[in-house]
């Protein structure tokens, strides 16, 4: 029996786990606040609040209805645009009609949403931080100006939120309805599990929505989103384990990560959009087997470890042996990804990932690659290089790491290693690009690597007079 609240009232419902939830928000409910656009993740028109009991308090954030299946949201609270009303517009509302922000209206909703949801944040807001919550809405008649101009006099107004308990200070300066006071009770009071032991697998479902909607809404499945033994992500024997439903916003917004990789805030934003990285896991993305994976790509570069298991039993491979084949997997029916784990390195060590797509912020790479180094004395100790888009699969290189390991870090060393990058790499022509573009682009972004990390021996106008790049 799925089990929610939905604005304020709890529903208690036989509903399939695979059904989306924009589909029981308009057409079971008759909410039509929340709009259909492309079903694919991109508009942000669906957008809802997810709210989850943690301790005493509910903490939310934005996702699409759209690739959300029903199953995750057991014991949540789900907002939408109807849950927000009051008996005048809230503040946020406000801002977007003050400032022209809101013309045809259909993405209108969407848009409040997640600027609703930028103030229910436990941190201080400023205007870049309100306008990276709307990365995941598409407007087509305002030009975005006036809708950012709007988020920035809604930061402004956060300068006095209280951060430590963000939902009851806005209920009292009347930004969000009073009901919010009372859902931390009605949720512990619908918190159960649901055992889910069905054929196909799903964690956020933001790649089997947008693949397979009819066959999650159909199977029986094995929901792995909200399971507690495939959340967390700690250190143990200094080794970094990410479990595997946690988000990509889960692992940017982990200090243990964040010590590791202290710019993944930054990095991370090149990744889908605020709502998607709500959702979609580091196991969905590995499982997935896109060869431009960008989770795969970025960890593949520290070497680390898969742990499988299928019921008491458990192996551990090495995620660049994961991949045998165009999404072909070492992955036998029935086992799961129980997480990711990677040795944390020793200090001082370099790391640096790179992405190029068609727009900077919510599209796939046409092609990515990380690094990661460590240098002593000028000479290159251990490495690992990875680049995506141009084979069939997430790619770890082998041979240029081998090469670059125990040569000096030089102009001529760099240069010969890229030669070698171009017999491992295979791209094919496609949407993405050309096969020689792709080919450019993974040699470009090999030396943006050791441009960025080491720019007083690694410049760009070096780099280019040894290869001869006009
Ligand atoms: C609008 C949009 C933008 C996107 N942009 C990007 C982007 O910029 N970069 C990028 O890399 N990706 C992007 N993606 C793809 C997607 O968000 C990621 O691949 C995400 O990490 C998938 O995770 P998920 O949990 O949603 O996967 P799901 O759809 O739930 O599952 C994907 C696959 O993984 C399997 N699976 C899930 N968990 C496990 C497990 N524990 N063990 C075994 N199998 C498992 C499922 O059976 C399924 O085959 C985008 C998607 C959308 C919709
Ligand atoms: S309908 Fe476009 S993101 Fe959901
Ligand atoms: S106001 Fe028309 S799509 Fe945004």
């Amino acid at each position: 029996m799925l089990t929610f609240i939905l604005n304020n009232k709890i529903i208690k419902e036989d509903i399939h786990p695979g059904t989306s939830l924009l589909d029981i928000i308009r057409y079971k409910k008759d909410l039509y606040g929340t709009k259909v656009g492309c079903r694919e993740g991109d508009c942000g028109a669906c957008t809802v609040l997810e709210g989850s009991l943690i301790g005493e308090k509910v903490v939310y954030k934005s996702i699409v209805s759209c690739l959300t299946p029903a199953g995750n949201i057991h014991g949540k609270h789900i907002v939408t645009i109807e849950g927000l009303n009051m008996s005048k517009l809230s503040p946020v509302q406000e801002a977007l009609v003050d400032n022209s922000g809101t013309q045809c209206g259909f993405c209108t909703p969407g848009f409040v949403m997640s600027l609703t949801c930028h103030c229910m944040e436990e941190n201080i807001s400023d205007k870049s931080k309100a306008i990276n919550a709307i990365s995941g809405n598409i407007c087509r008649c305002t030009g975005y100006k006036s809708i950012e101009r709007a988020a920035g006099d809604i930061s402004s107004l956060m300068k006095n939120k209280d951060i430590k308990n963000p939902v009851m200070w806005l209920v009292e300066k009347e930004f969000i309805p009073a009901y919010f006071k009372d859902i931390p009770g009605k949720l512990k009071s619908i918190q159960n599990t649901t055992e889910s032991n069905g054929s196909l697998v799903i964690g956020g479902g933001t790649d089997l929505m947008v693949q397979k909607p009819e066959e999650v809404a159909d199977k029986s499945l094995k929901m792995l989103y909200n399971d507690s033994g495939f959340k967390g992500i700690f250190v143990e024997n200094n080794k970094c384990i990410i479990n595997a439903s946690s988000t990509a916003s889960d692992i940017m917004n982990s200090q243990v990560v964040q010590e590791v990789f202290p710019e993944i805030l930054t990095t991370f934003k090149l990744v889908s959009s605020e709502p998607v990285r709500n959702m979609g896991t580091i196991a969905g993305n590995i499982v997935n087997a896109s060869p431009i994976a960008d989770l795969s790509i970025f960890f593949l570069a520290l070497n680390p470890d898969l742990i499988l298991i299928k019921g008491n039993k458990q192996r551990n491979v090495k995620l660049k042996d994961f991949y045998l084949g165009y999404k072909k997997l070492d992955l036998e029916d029935g086992e799961l990804i129980k997480s990711l784990v990677f040795e944390i390195p020793e200090k001082p060590y370099f790391f640096n990932f790179e992405k190029v797509s068609k727009r900077t912020y919510l599209d796939i790479a046409s092609v990515n690659s990380a690094c990661f180094i460590k240098e002593e004395k000028g000479v290159i100790s251990n490495c690992f290089f990875t680049v995506g888009g141009v084979s069939p699969v997430p790619l770890f290189l082998e041979k240029t790491s081998a090469y670059l390991e125990g040569k000096e870090i030089s102009i001529e060393s760099i240069s010969s290693a890229a030669g070698i990058l171009q017999e491992e790499i295979s791209p094919i022509s496609d949407v993405r690009g050309s096969e020689k573009y792709k080919r450019l682009l993974a040699r470009q972004l090999f030396f943006a690597h050791f441009i960025k990390l080491f720019p007083g021996k690694i410049t760009f106008n070096k780099l280019i007079e040894n290869n001869n790049i006009v």
